[in-house]
């Protein structure tokens, strides 16, 4: 059968994207390549290709939202060695965001790695060791651009290909 390996994200904008990646200077480990930072909302792993068409519909469909982000930290996963950024204060617009889109994937009887509790973040570094104190002005990403990931293992790491965006400023079509 032929899979794809998939998750849903947010994707910053250029300039969000920038920012983050100046916060990876002086981090020790593999450090995301600035391309592929994203705040994972939901990692579906290996999916059957043919099931695309439901995804893109359960991506454009979620609700439109407003998502101001505050990243004003740097955490680490001890178990996991994973730098992270991410924020004090999550908005509830996030939450209620990833909610709906459980809520969808539930609906559709899709799994999904729901083990953990959502700590949402963006990996700055694996294989990493905990992050010296470093102070840093916090990063102002109003998050609008959803989006459904392919992830892809190559020789050289992993290649992220955004398959579908979706705008959230927008309302979804009724
Ligand atoms: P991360 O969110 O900590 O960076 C693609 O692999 C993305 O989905 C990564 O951002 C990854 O970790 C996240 N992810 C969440 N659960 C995962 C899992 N069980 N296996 C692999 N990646 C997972």
């Amino acid at each position: 059968m032929d899979t794809m390996r998939l998750f849903f994200a947010l994707w910053p904008d250029a300039a969000a994207r920038a920012s983050l990646s100046n916060l990876q200077y002086g981090l020790h480990g593999r450090l995301t390549t600035a391309h592929n930072l994203h705040v994972t909302l939901a990692f579906l792993g290996q999916q059957p290709a043919a099931r695309l068409p439901l995804f893109e519909r359960i991506l454009f469909e979620l609700p439109q939202a407003d998502i101001a982000l505050h990243i004003d930290r740097i955490g680490y996963f001890t178990r996991k060695r994973i730098a992270w950024a991410g924020m004090h204060a999550v908005p509830q617009a996030l939450i209620d965001l990833r909610m709906a889109l459980v809520q969808a994937l539930g609906r559709n009887e899709i799994p999904f790695d729901a083990q953990s509790a959502f700590k949402p973040h963006i990996t700055l570094a694996r294989d990493a060791n905990q992050p010296e104190d470093m102070p840093f002005d916090a990063i102002d990403w109003h998050a609008t651009q959803a989006v459904l990931v392919q992830s892809q293992l190559q020789k050289d790491g992993v290649a992220y290909r955004v398959v579908a965006m979706r705008d959230l400023g927008q309302r979804p079509p009724s």
